[in-house]
């Protein structure tokens, strides 16, 4: 069991939307504090105030990065240090779904995810944490799973994601310095990013026309009980494990059989 209680915790996109739910919910469990890295200053000062307003001024502080630039992103691991001494916990949350301008959305969800991961794993988590283990928590999505047609830059950046933690959640890296890498795939939550789901944010009309043959039977959850799921996995979770949160069904994890398991029967060659 990790237990996230008086431990220090960093969230990417962490001033709005589920982002900031993370935060919350951390507070809930007795963070001793937490770092919102993200862009938008109006939505991070108004999250300190909220903050401040329930938990008191040493909580938490805002630091405005863009996640997929490595040196700003680096910056906000150096407040963590400086205002709260460690760091256990990174939260890679920051994402966008904007496959028409693809390049951001590959920049903001994929390299963002990997900076984050990086910084974390190799310097920041192995240098500061506090107690014997630390953990990174990435999110993904189901359609880092199962690809959405209608996105299919969105569905490759969290596929990319998966693939990502898998790789650091191996034992080979677990061993080096006891970091867990979890990977968290949320289902459609109403915060925001599944209302922005608009056709200016797909590639075109002939995607737009396929949005709701594909979304519409695809379950809604709440915020809060995503949230709540993210800090038991945090605390329970295994070192490389994959995890769906969907349609408020308590959270289970996903199997990636080996390669030769996942031999098609049929073989045409
Ligand atoms: N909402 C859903 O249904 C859903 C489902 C599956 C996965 N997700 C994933 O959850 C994450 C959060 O989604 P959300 O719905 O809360 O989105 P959101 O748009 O409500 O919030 C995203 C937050 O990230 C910040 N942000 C955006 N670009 C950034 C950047 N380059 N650097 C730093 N911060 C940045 C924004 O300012 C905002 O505060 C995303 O990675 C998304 O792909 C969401």
């Amino acid at each position: 069991m990790f237990d996230v209680y008086g431990k220090v915790a960093l969230v990417t996109g962490g001033a709005s939307g589920l982002g900031f739910l993370y935060v919350k919910e951390l507070l809930r469990n007795g963070i001793k504090g937490v770092t919102i890295a993200d862009t938008n200053d109006v939505f991070g000062e108004r999250a300190i105030e909220e903050i401040k307003n329930e938990y008191g001024d040493e909580k938490a502080i805002f630091v405005n990065v863009d996640v997929s630039d490595k040196y700003q992103l680096e910056e906000a691991f150096k407040s963590t240090i400086q205002v709260f001494e460690n760091i256990d916990i990174v939260i890679n949350n920051a994402g966008i779904l904007n496959d028409a301008n693809w390049e951001k959305e590959i920049q903001v969800n994929l390299n963002g995810t990997v900076n984050g991961t990086l910084l974390a794993f190799d310097h920041y988590i192995a240098t500061y944490k506090s107690g014997a283990e630390g953990a990174i928590i990435n999110i993904s999505s189901i359609g880092g799973l199962d690809a959405f047609a209608t996105a299919p830059i969105y569905t490759a950046s969290k596929f990319g994601i998966v693939g990502l933690g898998q790789a650091y959640g191996s034992k080979l890296h677990y061993e080096r310095n006891n970091i867990k890498v979890v990977t968290v795939c949320p289902g459609f939550t109403l915060a925001s990013l599944s209302d922005v789901v608009n056709h200016d944010s797909l590639l075109g009309t002939a995607y737009s026309k396929i949005m709701h043959k594909e979304y519409d039977s695809i379950p809604v959850q709440s915020p809060t009980f995503l949230a709540k799921s993210v800090i038991s996995i945090i605390q329970q979770s295994e070192p490389g494990s994959v995890w769906v949160v969907e349609g408020e069904e308590s959270p289970y994890e996903v199997e990636f059989p080996n390669r030769l398991l996942r031999k098609k029967k049929k073989q045409n060659l």
